[in-house]
């Protein structure tokens, strides 16, 4: 008998996870995805002992490279990693195969189902196959259709398609692309990845709300006074001009990563920590969730592009002086918006959102800010009345939590002072958690699609951002990109949002 791959659904989430035997296969594996995360997650569970060891990974793209030569750059890309321990990559590089395949082209596709065979001979990976799309977006649709028609995903039960993100560009081609998408398959077969989903403190805001009896008592309208989502980064655009010049902060970050993290702050409380379960409600909220001023979207959105900064000892180029960049970009480089989400559990609750490169700080975080108390009886120690209670959710770096809270400061008067609460997984858990893939890729392989973004949910959040991306694309005179330095928290004009609700975004 031979063994399919696992089928979470069938075995239970609760049982343990065991990966069988198969074989991955990334297209686009010439590109940097592959050398700079895809084969170093593969090899970090390689050397946890959780692949099996009828396991191969079988790269392909245009270029003519034979298995040596693929090796040979897997290796130099992993040097640091391999220095700690050269004789599991012998094991483990054993297994990296490469065969040179235009997604395009169909003699190609039969030359690709017979190196599987013979794959599935050498290695007894026993048919079953993860197909990883790590290709440019416009050939996820066509890259579906050329592996259904070379009969590689005609048994759901052996193969699955894991495709990077964007899924889309907007409501539309999101739709579109879901229909070619699951003409192909089943959409259990179908993985669509957010890097932000395999990342422990992301999956922890479930944990933290549904594992313990005192937050979701509070998390609702009547105790939460507004949130905010951050995702701040130091980096500029680097090398990903022509990718980033075509997406901006709102697609390459709003869209998936930031409403991930909604999604799972704001969803209802699942009936069962299955799959299907945490999908309906993510796609739920999701559906629920609105721009604050639909009609007049500018009074909600701020968009923003840095310019440069520094100091003279490191200077920093601005956006548009970037390579390859447009010296006229209007491509955003920073965003922030509020919006609402129509449901009993949030109605009337702001929901600020922003992104940025070229911030002070890299921070990803989620911030509760909590209504104040209803009469102020002591003055707070700054003078004034006290401050409201926050539960900060440190995504990233210095993963954690953080609650703060007022307590008498010390004296003889009455007066409050805040204080924190700090959680941080470094010190509870001393060893760093798997990096976000290597979680991702097990999951894929596992078949296990809870962390994974369903169709609906995409066209959920398309939908949701759908109103800017026309405006951008039809009057962007509305939204205009405010510069701002580099290094610095944005335009004054996203300061402005939320200044006009008389709240500041949270500057650490
Ligand atoms: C990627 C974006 O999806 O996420 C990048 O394309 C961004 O522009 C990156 O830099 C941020 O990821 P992380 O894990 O560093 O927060």
């Amino acid at each position: 008998m031979t063994a399919t791959l696992t089928n979470p659904l069938r075995v239970g989430l609760r049982q343990e996870r065991v990966i069988s035997p198969q074989c991955l296969v990334i297209f686009g594996a010439s590109g940097d995805l592959t050398h700079r995360k895809l084969i170093p997650a593969l090899f970090d569970l390689f050397r946890q002992r959780r692949l099996p060891s009828e396991f191969a990974v079988l790269g392909c793209a245009r270029r003519p490279w034979s298995d040596d030569e693929f090796r040979q750059k897997m290796e130099a890309a992993l040097a640091s990693k391999i220095a700690d321990d050269p004789e599991s990559w012998k094991t483990f590089s054993a297994g990296l195969f490469y065969e040179p395949v235009d997604l395009q082209k169909s003699d190609d596709l039969v030359r690709l189902g017979k190196r599987l065979e013979q794959i599935d001979r050498q290695r007894a990976t026993r048919s079953n196959r993860t197909f990883y799309l790590s290709v440019s977006p416009a050939f996820y649709g066509s890259g579906c259709r050329a592996l259904a028609g070379a009969g590689l995903l005609a048994d759901p039960n052996r193969s699955r398609v894991v495709i990077e993100k964007p899924f889309g560009r907007d409501y539309a081609s999101a739709q579109e692309l879901n229909r070619v998408v699951k003409s192909c398959g089943q959409e259990n077969q179908i993985f669509r990845i957010d890097h932000y989903l395999g990342k422990e403190t992301v999956q922890n805001i479930l944990v933290m709300r549904f594992a313990n009896t005192i937050f979701e008592p509070i998390w609702n309208r009547n105790y939460i006074d507004n949130v905010q989502i951050t995702a701040a980064e130091t980096v500029g655009v680097e090398e990903r001009a022509g990718y980033y010049e075509t997406s901006g902060a709102l697609r390459d970050m709003v869209q998936n990563h930031l409403t991930q993290m909604l999604a799972l702050t704001a969803m209802e409380t699942p009936g069962r920590y299955d799959p299907e379960a945490i999908r309906n409600e993510k796609a739920k909220v999701l559906q629920a969730a609105r721009l604050a001023d639909e009609a007049e979207p500018w009074n909600c959105c701020v968009r923003g592009q840095y310019g440069p900064g520094g100091n003279s000892s490191d200077p920093l180029a601005g956006y548009r002086q970037e390579p390859n960049v447009d010296p006229n970009s209007t491509t955003e480089t920073y965003v922030a918006m509020k919006l609402f989400i129509d449901n009993w559990r949030w109605q009337g609750v702001p929901f600020y959102v922003r992104t940025g490169k070229r911030m002070p700080k890299r921070m990803s975080e989620v911030v509760l800010t909590f209504k104040e108390a209803p009469v102020h009886l002591f003055d707070s120690s700054g003078g004034g009345a006290p401050g409201a209670n926050q539960l900060i959710l440190r995504i990233q770096p210095n993963e954690g939590a953080d609650f703060r809270f007022e307590v008498k400061a010390p004296g003889s008067g009455m007066r409050s002072r805040p204080v924190d609460m700090d959680f941080s997984y470094d010190e509870s858990f001393g060893e760093p958690s798997d990096e976000g893939y290597v979680r991702l890729l097990a999951d894929a392989m596992l078949g296990d699609p809870t962390l994974f973004t369903r169709s609906d949910e995409v066209e959920a959040a398309w939908r949701l951002y759908t109103p800017l991306v026309e405006l951008i694309e039809q009057q962007p005179w509305q939204l205009p990109v405010y510069p701002y330095e580099a290094s610095t928290w944005g335009p004054a004009a996203s300061d402005s949002l939320l200044a006009r609700d008389g709240l500041l975004w949270r500057r650490p």
